[in-house]
């Protein structure tokens, strides 16, 4: 696999290969099998798989969640090698933002809700490195799982509104065997919580199979009760469309509906979503 740390020998790296079609697969390390997925969807599409590494400083709205952010390249660099991903962007902060000048982005009602409105500042961190990596790369296709249900919605926006060609592709949720959603964030758990927190698919699932038998507070409330029964702490459960992303209190109100969460294990915060129907 090629290793390049600088913007200048990956761009030089994709002026030798500008008639390939690029693939990009932006990731903040500690992989798991959920973004090697995203590599191989990659792969399937591109002629070369550019994966990127990088924890983006500001779209941490906590210094304590940055500082605690799952972080083993050496261990990242033989996975991307076990599924031949071609190149590993690995840039320093200095590299990704010379200038530190952030641009304000908006997103109107797509970021005020949800993580939007849970994290703040954390989409425009995430718009931020992302128009960066699009204008060093400029990749055909660029790849995203969908457990970042809502970044997913607003890379697409972001894409719209700077007028690029790069197909946004959406990936599935992988899950461990307990249904727990893969995340980086998992490693920081012990076993026992993560024993505990297989309850949320289990949950959710429930809800999802159950979901005319009850009423979208019923189902809140449900969730809610579940998740405090095993210590964990619920930041928000929402039923919302899945194109707008807006809240509905009924299941009369949209075709397309989807359950967010987010929960607190001890201090490792675990988002997940469920399509209930479509
Ligand atoms: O989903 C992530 O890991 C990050 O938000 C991303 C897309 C790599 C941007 O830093």
């Amino acid at each position: 696999m090629l290793i390049y740390k600088s913007v200048n020998e990956l761009q030089q790296f994709l002026t030798e290969n500008k008639h390939k079609i690029i693939g990009f697969v932006p990731t903040m390390g500690a992989l798991h099998q959920g973004h090697l997925s995203l590599i191989q969807a990659s792969q399937q599409k591109a002629d070369v798989t550019i994966c990127s590494i990088f924890v983006n400083p500001i779209q941490f709205n906590k210094q304590e969640d940055l500082d605690n952010y799952p972080r083993n390249v050496g261990a990242d660099v033989l996975k991307l090698e076990s599924v031949n991903c071609e190149v590993l962007f690995l840039p320093s902060i200095e590299e990704m933002y010379p200038n530190k000048k952030y641009k304000n982005f908006e997103f109107g009602s797509l970021a005020e809700v949800m993580e939007g409105e849970h994290r703040p500042g954390h989409f425009n961190g995430v718009a931020n490195v992302i128009e960066r990596f699009f204008e060093i790369i400029l990749p055909n296709y660029a790849f995203f799982g969908e457990k970042d249900f809502q970044q997913l919605a607003i890379v697409k926006a972001l894409t719209k509104q700077l007028g690029l060609k790069t197909e946004i592709v959406g990936c599935p949720i992988l899950r461990e065997d307990s249904g727990l959603a893969m995340s980086s964030r998992n490693e920081r758990l012990t076993v026992e919580q993560k024993k505990d927190a297989s309850i949320i698919f289990e949950a959710l699932s429930f809800i999802k199979n159950n979901y005319l038998k009850n009423n979208i507070a019923e189902h809140k409330s449900y969730f809610a009760k579940t998740i405090s029964a095993k210590n964990m702490e619920l930041e928000y459960i929402e039923f919302a469309d899945g194109n707008t992303l807006q809240p509905i209190q009924n299941f009369n109100d949209t075709d397309y509906c989807v359950v967010f969460i987010a929960v607190h294990v001890g201090k490792v915060r675990l988002i997940d979503n469920v399509t209930i129907f479509n």
